[in-house]
């Protein structure tokens, strides 16, 4: 397995061109099953996940290609894509394949709405709290599916196609958004969402649906409606940039210092983001390219945070800010309302140097004059990505095992940090 070593110290100087969002791109690449025509997403990240969706995809039908890089190109742009699924040959998707990303469950709506039968294997356990699919389940429910649970899979039938109808969630779900438009959108018949996820790749997903012919109003608000359509046609549609590598790095220089523009990121849509780390000592403008953070000379101060769903501060830069706030003159307070157990990086960061105790679902944070280089690992993507940031700002060596997680959502990641300045090597497992 690769790893990959790091040595602290330097602060990051330059531009970072930000990726596609692998959290559009995996529901955008999975709508994809709603129609037998063509659907084309620009913008698409080069990513361990989205490769494997594509051949979870590919198992049930989907004919894919990828268009050649053209002349003007950098080694950074996304790739385009083409999906197509004429045929679904097979409505199951196992175990094997849903247990290695949990995203994959999604096909369930898709494959439901439109042959009106899927069988979907639970996802099973995760690194980051039980995280049920209850919820996605009542989606299914509410429709008119019939959904039994038998031998680890979930089997959905709706031999005479899903029917509009009202869906209010208990709490905000960003997948079950997903699966209540993508279900409904082939519906006979309108639905109602409230509580519905207000997420910027939720917006992404509507707009892409919108373009197929679908039929949605209130899409990035907590109302919804959805008037089915008979079929859907083909769309072309680009993949919105990713506000969590964007604010990834954005911690990653307020940690080291510096001065980076985080090209093609949208301020708009990580602005809590961004204010709490101008509350920390960064300074953070919005350019023509993207998003400009700089932090020189001044210290890094305390600054406590909560997770919350979107417009609030995002569980998945939890991690990362709290890489940050391990480096602050002082005690900060870091809250996880989202998933329980999502600490993992608390352990890995003490490794460094950093004083973290929990207290149920709050990390205190004491800040530390320096961390110190060591051997780390990490159970998942954030946390991982939590440790190169701490890394980047610690004495000497650190060698970041378990380098798969940062592949599935982080797009040559130490290119990326090494144009800025920084010292980062993949180092090829044996
Ligand atoms: C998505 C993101 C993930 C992000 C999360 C929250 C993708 C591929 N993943 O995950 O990176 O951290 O949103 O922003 O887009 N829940 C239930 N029952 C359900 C479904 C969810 O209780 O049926 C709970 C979860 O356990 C969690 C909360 O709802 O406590 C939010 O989860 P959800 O928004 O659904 O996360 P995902 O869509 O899985």
């Amino acid at each position: 397995m690769d790893r990959i070593r790091i040595v602290g110290g330097n602060s990051l100087q330059g531009t970072i061109p930000i990726s596609g969002a692998k959290n559009a791109a995996l529901p955008l690449m999975i709508a994809s099953l709603l129609t037998p025509k063509t659907l084309t997403l620009e913008n698409v990240p080069r990513l361990a996940d989205v490769s494997l969706l594509v051949r979870i995809l590919g198992n049930h039908g989907v004919d894919y290609s990828v268009d050649g890089k053209r002349v003007g190109d950098t080694q950074m742009a996304g790739n385009t894509i083409h999906l197509s699924a004429a045929d679904i040959v097979d409505t199951t998707a196992p175990y094997d394949l849903v247990s290695k990303m949990r995203a994959s469950f999604w096909v369930i709506a898709p494959l439901l709405a439109r042959t009106g039968k899927a069988t979907v294997s639970l996802p099973g356990g995760c690194a980051i709290g039980t995280r049920p699919v209850d919820l996605l389940l009542m989606v299914l429910k509410a429709l008119g599916a019939k959904v039994e649970i038998d031998s680890g899979y979930v089997i959905a039938e709706a031999g005479r196609g899903l029917r509009g109808g009202e869906i209010e969630f208990p709490k905000v779900t960003v997948g079950g958004t997903h699966t209540a438009l993508m279900a409904a959108c082939l519906a006979e018949g309108t639905t109602l969402v409230r509580g519905a996820a207000c997420e910027p790749e939720v917006v992404d997903l509507a707009a892409c649906l919108t373009k197929m012919g679908a039929r949605i109003r209130g899409a990035g608000t907590p109302t919804i409606e959805i008037e089915g359509v008979t079929s859907l046609g083909p769309a072309r549609h680009a993949v919105l940039p990713d506000r969590i590598e964007a604010g990834t790095y954005a911690c990653a220089v307020a940690m080291t210092g510096g001065d980076v523009v985080l090209e093609g990121a949208r301020p708009e849509l990580m602005q809590t983001g961004l204010d709490l780390l101008a509350k920390a000592g960064a300074q953070v403008s919005s350019t023509n390219s993207g998003v400009r953070v700089t932090r020189n000379g001044a210290g890094i101060l305390p600054v406590d945070v909560e997770t919350a769903p979107f417009p609030g501060f995002p569980t998945d830069l939890q991690a990362q800010f709290m890489a940050l706030m391990t480096r602050a003159a002082g005690r900060s307070r870091i809250t996880e309302t989202i998933f329980e157990n999502r600490f993992m990086h608390v352990q890995e960061l003490a490794r460094l140097g950093a004083q973290i105790s929990l207290e149920g679902d709050t990390a205190i944070v004491e800040g530390v004059a320096r961390l110190r280089g060591a051997p780390v690992m990490a159970t998942d993507l954030r946390a991982s990505v939590s440790l190169v940031i701490a890394a980047l700002a610690a004495e000497g060596e650190t060698i970041v095992n378990r380098v798969y997680h940062l592949d599935r959502g982080f797009e040559r990641l130490e290119q990326k940090l090494a144009d800025c300045g920084a010292t980062v090597e993949r180092l090829a497992g044996s």
